[in-house]
C-alpha cells in the first residue's frame, strides 16, 4: 500500500480537510484509496467524509472500516464512540497504541493508496506514524502564519530525521474573496513572502465559507475538486517516480 501521510506544525490548519480532499481525489482517479484517521483525540474523518457510526468488528478481531458514500474505505476512533463530544482522554503511549491498531488491524481490502490524517504538530504520537507506518512522503499543511513563524518547518525537520520524504506543501487558508468587491484578502498575511525551505508547493487554497459549510455536512470530498485533482496527480507521480528509483 501506498502511504501518503498529512501533517501540520499545529491544529485547526485545515489538516483533516486537505486530507480528506486529498483521499476523494486519489480515489476519483484510483478507486482504491482509503483513509487512517490518525488523529485520535481530535477524529474527524468519517464526519468529514459522511462516514456512518458504528462498531465494527468481524468475527476474527478485525475492524471493518466505514466507507463514505464515494466507496473510500475510513478508519476512525470516531466510528466506535457513541457520539462525537464524547472525549477521548489518553496519554502518549496510549494513543501511539491505538493508531498502530487502528492501521494494523484493519482490513483494508484492496485499497492501494492511504491517505494519513496525521496527529497534529510534532508530538509523540506523530512520530508513532512516521515510524510505525513508514509513509512513502508527506504532505505539510500550513497557514501563511505558520510560515512566517517557521510552525511548519517543524514538521518538515521531523519526517527528514525519520527518513520520510516531503512530497510539498499545501498552504491553506491562504486568503479570502470578498463576496462583494471580489477583493483578495490575505487574512493570515502575505501569502508570497512565506518562507517555506525546499517543500514544493503543492496548492494553495483560500478559505471559503462554503467549503467549510460542505465539509461541515459530510462533503469535503465535493471541494476544491480541481485543486485536489492536480495535487493527486502531482503526488501519484511521484510515488511512481520514488518505486521505480527503488
Ligand atoms: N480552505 C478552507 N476553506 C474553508 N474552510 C476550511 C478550509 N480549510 C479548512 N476549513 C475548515 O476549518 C476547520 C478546521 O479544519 P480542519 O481540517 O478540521 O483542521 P485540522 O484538522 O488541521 O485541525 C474545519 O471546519 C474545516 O472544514
Ligand atoms: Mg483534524
Amino acid at each position: 500500500m501506498h502511504i501518503i501521510a498529512v501533517m501540520s506544525g499545529k491544529g485547526g490548519v485545515g489538516k483533516s480537510f486537505v486530507a480528506t480532499g486529498l483521499a476523494a481525489a486519489l480515489h476519483r482517479r484510483t478507486g482504491a484509496t482509503a483513509v487512517l484517521d490518525a488523529d485520535i483525540t481530535g477524529a474527524s474523518v468519517p464526519h468529514l467524509l459522511g462516514v456512518p457510526r458504528g462498531a465494527r468488528v468481524d468475527a476474527v478481531g478485525h475492524l471493518i472500516p466505514g466507507v463514505s458514500p464515494d466507496g473510500i474505505r475510513v478508519a476512525s476512533m470516531s466510528l466506535m464512540l457513541p457520539a462525537d463530544d464524547k472525549a477521548i482522554i489518553w496519554r502518549g503511549p496510549l494513543i501511539s497504541s491505538a493508531i498502530s491498531q487502528l492501521f494494523n488491524d484493519t482490513d483494508w481490502g484492496d485499497a492501494e493508496y492511504l491517505v494519513v490524517d496525521m496527529p497534529p504538530g510534532t508530538s509523540d504520537a506523530a512520530l508513532t506514524v512516521l515510524q510505525t507506518l513508514k509513509p512513502n512522503g508527506i504532505v505539510v499543511v500550513t497557514t501563511p502564519q505558520d510560515m512566517v513563524t517557521n510552525v511548519a518547518k517543524r514538521s518538515q525537520d521531523m519526517a527528514l530525521k525519520s527518513e520520510v520524504d516531503v512530497f510539498g506543501l499545501v498552504m491553506n487558508m491562504a486568503y479570502a474573496v470578498c463576496p462583494h468587491c471580489n477583493e483578495r484578502i490575505e487574512v493570515f498575511g502575505p501569502v508570497d513572502v512565506a518562507v517555506e525551505g525546499d517543500m514544493p508547493r503543492l496548492a494553495t487554497l483560500p478559505l471559503t465559507p462554503s467549503w467549510a459549510a460542505l465539509a461541515d455536512e459530510g462533503r469535503a470530498g465535493e471541494v476544491a475538486t480541481e485543486e485536489f485533482d492536480s495535487m493527486a496527480d502531482v503526488l501519484l507521480a511521484k510515488l511512481e517516480t520514488a518505486e521505480a528509483a527503488s
